[in-house]
């Protein structure tokens, strides 16, 4: 038997066209009933091999394919529909054993997965309704993100990315987000919750390699009175407050090994014991865990557990640099500036063409918030309407016959800039200055002996002279950036001409 039609689907008049592909027929008659009920055609196939010949004799909108299948896998046959009809939506039907392989058949192209046993019979027609008006769908889908300032370009990879990104947000899954710094991990994640399920509860962000050990378990699950000093009352842990929502795992690679296996149970189970507890506690988070180190090789070299990285790869996601995505660049240079003039209500600026051209040159090892940054300062300290080369920072631009640096001088630059830490916010303030600030505070006081011939005077005197190394390290960059100009670095620094020179003076004086 090459072609059966179930239930004689052919006598009503046809609307659309689609193909059932399960060894099971229950399943094929299921989807039958469901479709024959909205007037469409409906052929059934019960293996790869039925499948692939009906593909020949017919045109089909949307097909329903079982991932597992005697002959073929359901990945091959999505591959081999898209190539015969691309125009041909794939529905890929999935065990919970094999949810990882549907999210990977949603990256090579399938519109989506539903898991079995069926559930909701409406949620199931809404499936197959959005699967034929697939259009429609992307034309929903493609406002989303612009709406939620996630600019997303029109690189390829970029574009399927999001479009898997938003099927995937749907499903109570784990994501592990992958990328170079300051390629959008955390935007991405941001996305995939605001188009969740889950969009009306909280989105809680937490960056596991701001933390010793001891604290980040604290941090994580929440400690009871008393149970470390300096514990003086019961605190909730960020699992605990993003219960109901989304929990972003930055650095999830600096996770300690005991801490490890604690996020292991908590994703296998839903529950933990908070620091010094003995009270299980049971939360509902879907976790998107991210980092910028190769996490497979970490497991291949026994740094990081290989079933917690099973467990958090369900659904794998890879943004890529900015270099590998170039024709980008213009829009997230215009992006940008709109952010830091129209939207500031200060007047338009627009790029030269040899700056825009310089631009697009740049290699960006600090990807989107390289252009971030770079896009703010150039507002900052371009004088006109129109930004020009000699208005970019200094690594933008090629270097000038006096400008260039001694071939060692160079090779010293650029092994500094490799090693350079990952760029930072240009004017880190708010709530992320004071979380980043909190983190060294619980670090620093945590680490701190009081019983080993502790001096509280030498201490406040210590941590006044790192401040003022802080501000004067501060100071030099912000000269750097505006070539020794004290007005405009003043201006970067939102102080005044005076108080920059005092502080000037004051290094000066400590120097000498
Ligand atoms: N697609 C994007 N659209 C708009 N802005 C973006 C996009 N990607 C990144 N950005 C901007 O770049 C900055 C860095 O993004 P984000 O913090 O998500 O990077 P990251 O990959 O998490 O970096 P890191 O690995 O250093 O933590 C953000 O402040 C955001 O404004
Ligand atoms: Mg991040």
């Amino acid at each position: 038997m090459s072609e059966r039609s179930v239930g004689g689907a052919e006598q009503v008049a046809p609307q659309a066209c689609f193909m059932v592909v399960d060894d099971e027929p229950e399943v094929c008659n299921f989807f039958s009933y469901l479709l024959k009920r909205k007037g469409h055609r409906v052929v059934a196939a019960y293996s790869g091999s039925q499948a692939l010949d009906l593909l020949k004799q017919n045109r089909f909108n949307v097909a329903v394919v079982d991932l597992k299948l005697p002959d073929l896998s359901g990945l091959q046959l999505l591959r081999e529909i898209k190539k015969a009809q691309p125009a041909c939506e794939v529905i890929i039907i999935t065990g919970y054993s094999t949810v990882k392989s549907a999210v990977e058949a949603i990256q090579s192209g399938a519109f989506d997965y539903v898991e079995k046993p069926f559930g909701d019979i409406a949620e199931m027609e809404d499936l197959l309704e959005r699967a034929l008006n697939v259009r429609a769908e992307m034309e929903r889908l493609s406002h989303s993100h612009k709406e939620l300032g996630f600019v997303v370009g029109k690189n390829k990879k970029m574009l399927s990315l999001i479009a898997a990104s938003q099927k995937i947000a749907k499903k109570n899954i784990t994501v592990l987000i992958q990328g170079e710094t300051g390629t959008g991990k955390e935007v991405l994640a941001r996305y995939i919750h605001s188009v969740s399920h889950r969009s009306d509860r909280p989105f809680m962000a937490f960056n596991c390699g701001a933390f010793t050990e001891t604290l980040l378990e604290s941090e994580l699950f929440g400690h009871e009175k008393g149970s470390f000093t300096g514990a003086t009352s019961r605190k909730k842990g960020i699992f605990e407050m993003a219960n109901k929502g989304t929990l972003f795992l930055d650095e999830i690679d600096s996770a300690s090994p005991a801490i490890q296996i604690k996020l292991l149970r908590v994703l296998e189970t839903g529950d933990f014991l908070r620091v010094g507890g003995e009270e299980l506690c049971k939360v509902d988070v879907r976790v998107i865990a991210a980092t910028n180190a190769d996490l497979a090789s970490r497991v291949e070299e026994n740094r990081f557990r290989e079933d917690l990285f099973y467990r958090l790869d369900v659904a794998s996601l890879f943004i890529p640099p900015l270099r590998e995505r170039a024709a980008d660049i213009p829009t997230f240079v215009h992006y940008f500036l709109e952010k830091e003039t129209v939207e500031k209500g200060l007047p338009e600026k627009r790029f030269s063409d040899e700056a825009m051209a310089l631009l697009e040159k740049h290699t960006w090892p600090g990807n989107i918030r390289e252009v971030s940054n770079t896009v703010a300062q150039a507002v900052l300290l371009s004088k006109g309407e129109l930004i020009e080369p000699e208005e970019l920072p200094a690594r933008i631009r090629p270097p000038q016959p006096e400008e260039a640096a001694e071939p060692e001088e160079a090779e010293n630059a650029a092994g500094a800039a490799a090693a350079a830490p990952p760029y930072f916010a240009v004017h880190p303030r708010g709530e992320e200055l004071s979380r980043q600030l909190a983190g060294f505070e619980e670090l620093l006081t945590a680490g701190l002996d009081l019983k080993e011939g502790f001096d509280f005077n030498n201490f406040q005197e210590e941590l006044k002279l790192w401040r003022e190394r802080v501000s004067g390290q501060l100071i030099e960059q912000a000269l750097e950036l505006t070539f020794g100009n004290q007005v405009k670095a003043a201006e970067l620094l939102r102080i005044t001409p005076r108080a920059l020179r005092y502080h000037l003076e004051k290094s000066k004086e400590e120097k000498a």
